[in-house]
């Protein structure tokens, strides 16, 4: 089986645009949740008004413009989210140095980048302008900017990667997907790299109303953006959205070698499952992450007891949260397992940029990723409290603050509506 390793990050979040900016601020405890009135009057009436908002500005101080990363007439063509793929495949094939113009190895470079729900703005400005004027107030540009798999497209085409062009959409297990699905085609022989993540941008009054109807949103904190996500703690009440994209570069072992390339990590299993149970609510047990990520180890050929750190997917809703750790720690504990809960190292990157749906998977790569390059576990923000009860989180969630650990394994997870959920398994390379 051919190996596949890690050579480039980027990221746009809601901490910054740019990864090492959103690291830095991640360990650093900063939170990216803000209140989303200042994006219109149409936020005010909606019963959860906090979401992880890229932060606006110039490249240079972390934040996001368009025009620091590609020409006006793109970004007339591109929705969104496909921006945002853009610059962070632009950000980790410059940290990788993957810059081919040779046939064969632009022949050899592929693209899988999703996402969850893709261009809601678009449908809706062109679903209105439709009703009201007819075929004429419909943009030649409508359906381009409408397809998500136009991402991977947009990136393929501005750098004339030849190798395959896919798209994941599972909801909230996209990114992880893409990254899983893309190693697999390296290890298989379709490509030797491959430009693989999650975009999203749908930070929209319409996608909040439906979060919001389906009672998945926090609504309790208004006032007061940085305490509303909550992984883990007794308070949690619902996920807040997010926007941004993930993209990361994966090469084959030797390709990379070959070039010299920094290896920042290996993939070395992925697992795949589902719940077979409901459209939105988990198993109380948690089944579908527990044999996700037991299929993640076998393919890893790891024991549960190597498992240094775990990035969870706790969106900080009350049921998801209760059953990814009841599962974190059925998989965990016990036989060649560790011995005490306590030992058991998981966080949930949420608290600190919120849920960023088809894109989260693909991020929380990345931290898991940065997690093990730093040793360093970034912190589950805003978990006064564990629980409830006590007695089934008693984990060490990496409350509030970062923690120095050595990292040689780690695991990340996620899980989406239709009851699909997703593991994969990293570790150090050498
Ligand atoms: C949709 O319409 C709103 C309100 O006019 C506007 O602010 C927004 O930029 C439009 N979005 C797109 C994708 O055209
Ligand atoms: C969890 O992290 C702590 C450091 O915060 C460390 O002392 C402990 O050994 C870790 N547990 C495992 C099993 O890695
Ligand atoms: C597995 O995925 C399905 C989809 O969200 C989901 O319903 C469930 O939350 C996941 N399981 C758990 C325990 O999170």
């Amino acid at each position: 089986m051919r190996r596949v390793v890690v050579t480039g990050l980027g990221a746009v979040t809601p901490l910054a645009a740019g990864i090492r900016q959103t690291w830095a601020k991640l360990i650093d405890s900063q939170s990216g949740i803000v209140s989303t009135t200042s994006r219109g009057h149409a936020f005010d009436k909606l019963p959860s008004r906090v979401g992880g908002l890229v932060p606006q500005g110039s490249r240079d101080d972390g934040r996001w413009q368009a025009k620091d990363w590609l020409p006006a007439s793109e970004e007339r063509q591109m929705a969104l989210f496909a921006q945002y793929a853009i610059a962070s495949a632009q950000e980790a094939l410059d940290d990788a140095d993957w810059h081919p113009t040779r046939e064969e190895d632009l022949e050899a470079t592929g693209v899988t980048i999703g996402s969850g729900i893709g261009n809601l703005d678009e449908a809706y400005n062109t679903s209105i302008a439709f009703h009201e004027g007819g075929y004429r107030k419909v943009s030649p540009l409508f359906i381009p900017r409408l397809l998500i798999n136009l991402a991977a497209g947009h990136v393929s085409i501005r750098h004339g990667f030849k190798g395959p062009n896919h798209a994941a959409t599972t909801a909230c297990t996209t990114g992880l997907h893409a990254i899983g699905d893309a190693s697999r085609m390296i290890a298989f022989g379709d490509a030797d790299v491959m430009v693989a993540g999650g975009a999203e941008s749908c930070i929209h009054p319409l996608a909040i109303a439906g979060f919001a109807r389906a009672r998945s949103l926090a609504t309790d904190w208004n006032d007061d953006p940085a305490q509303s996500s909550r992984p883990f703690d007794k308070d949690r009440a619902g996920f807040v959205i997010g926007e941004g994209a993930g993209v990361i570069v994966l090469e084959e072992l030797e390709h990379a070698k070959t070039r010299g390339a920094h290896i920042y990590a290996e993939v070395r299993g992925y697992g795949l499952s589902s719940d077979a149970h409901h459209m939105t609510q988990p198993r109380a047990d948690g089944n579908g992450p527990y044999l996700a990520m037991r299929q993640a180890l076998r393919h890893a050929q790891i024991e549960p007891c190597n498992v240094d750190y775990v990035n969870a997917h706790a969106t900080s809703t009350p049921l998801g949260d209760a059953a990814e750790n009841h599962a974190i720690k059925r998989m965990l504990l016990g036989d060649n397992g560790k011995s005490d809960a306590s030992q058991i190292n998981v966080s949930s990157t949420k608290g600190a940029v919120g849920h960023l749906l088809g894109a989260a998977g693909a991020v929380e790569a990345i931290f898991t990723i940065l997690a093990i390059e730093h040793n360093l576990m970034p912190p589950t923000l805003n978990l006064n409290n564990p629980g409830t009860p006590l007695s089934d989180f008693n984990c060490n969630y990496v409350a509030k603050v970062s923690q120095e650990h050595v990292i040689d394994v780690a695991l990340t997870n996620s899980f989406g509506f239709g009851g699909t959920n997703a593991s994969l398994c990293f570790a150090k390379y050498g």
